[in-house]
């Protein structure tokens, strides 16, 4: 993030608040970060001028994500969104991120203590960080321009991942089948479909966690080449009346891979940061993003692409951007059940 103080070094039109109320925005920010079927699978400890956010591992994906790889990946991008709302504040985020020995659950410590006016492109990312939705369908045929996909790569390296964009048809024709198989795998594995049942609620739910009937299509778009999404309805006719094309074939968009160096919970954290980063730089142009995790929870699958567009790195997301007219809505539990000031117990069960 930038930091640099501004040329007066004061701070335009931020007051300085008191790090309860600091704690209270980072925190009210973070909660609408992306994670896997929405599971929201943290919680945070304010202190002093620290947050500190864990890992709800009562909400990690036992099948799916038996490592609490895509559970990091979500944290991260939590991470990303506190540090953002940190900078909305006109405070520089001091960031450590884990490991700790001791508390395996323990993501990462944000820390404040120096001010400097946000610049405007963290104003506009802060802008979008509970408008953003993820697209579930196909996008229109216009291409994005050149220089937003330059500056998503550059956004990942910064947060220590890269971004691979698959350029060749007969590439994004093989990840599509990829998609499919494992989307199909799920789909036979009784287990898989209860698993992923837990996370999704039925049209007119109130409930404030998991895939509402309000975030995808009841029809789903078949992309060119065929990305197939969740099955969150199973059969069951939930979902939003068709808000993308009437086209048969809408275009899959620019397929890419989010990828880092290593493998271990401190890469997918970065992973989580990099995505969170380049979901809502790509909100602010009008483009959506399609996040196919599915693959990526099969490790024969995950080693396939690993193998095969990933240059010796660890595939950590698959996505679809382009431009799309979105309808999409989605719920969050409400700040205060996963805020505690130290000395609190862990809201829930099931912390370490
Ligand atoms: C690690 C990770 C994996 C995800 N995988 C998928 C996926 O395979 N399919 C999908 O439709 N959405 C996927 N998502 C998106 C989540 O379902 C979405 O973030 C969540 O439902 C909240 O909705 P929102 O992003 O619109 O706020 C994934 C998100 C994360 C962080």
């Amino acid at each position: 993030m930038n930091t640099s103080l501004s040329p007066s070094g004061r701070l335009a039109g931020l007051s300085p608040a008191s790090p309860e109320e600091i704690a209270a925005q980072m925190v009210a920010a973070a909660v609408w970060a992306p994670s896997v079927h929405n599971t929201q699978p943290w919680w945070f400890r304010a202190g002093g001028q620290e947050i500190s956010l864990y890992a709800d591992v009562s909400r990690q994906l036992r099948l799916a994500d038996p490592a609490g790889r895509e559970m990091m990946i979500s944290c991260g991008a939590a991470l990303f969104t506190a540090r953002l709302a940190l900078r909305s504040l006109g405070y520089i985020p001091e960031t450590r991120v884990l490991p700790d020995q001791g508390q395996p659950s323990l993501v990462a410590r944000v820390g404040w203590q120096r001010r400097a006016d946000p610049a405007e492109y963290e104003q506009r990312l802060f802008g979008w960080v509970r408008q953003r939705r993820t697209h579930r369908g196909g996008y229109g045929p216009l291409p994005l321009a050149p220089e937003l996909l330059t500056a998503l790569q550059a956004g990942a390296a910064r947060d220590g991942a890269l971004l691979r964009i698959i350029t060749g048809e007969g590439s994004k024709a093989a990840l599509a089948a990829v998609v499919e198989t494992a989307e199909r795998a799920m789909r036979l594995d009784a287990a898989y479909v209860q698993e992923l049942a837990r996370w999704v609620s039925p049209p007119g739910s109130t409930r404030a966690d998991g895939v509402p009937a309000t975030a995808y299509p009841a029809r789903p778009d078949r992309t060119d080449p065929y990305f197939p999404g969740r099955d969150f309805a199973h059969g069951r006719g939930w979902g939003l009346p068709r808000f993308s094309f009437a086209a048969a074939s809408p275009s899959a968009g620019v397929v890419c891979l989010l990828t880092t160096e290593a493998d271990r919970p401190g890469d997918w954290v970065n992973a989580g940061q990099a995505l969170q980063r380049m979901l809502l730089a790509s909100a602010t142009c009008g483009v959506a993003a399609a996040l196919h995790s599915q693959p990526l929870e099969l490790p024969w699958l995950r080693d396939y692409i690993c193998a095969h567009w990933c240059d010796g790195a660890y595939p950590q997301l698959l996505l679809r951007l382009g431009t799309v007219a979105q309808a999409a809505a989605s719920v969050r539990r409400p700040p205060g059940s996963v805020l505690v000031t130290s000395g609190g117990e862990p809201p829930g069960a099931g912390h370490d």
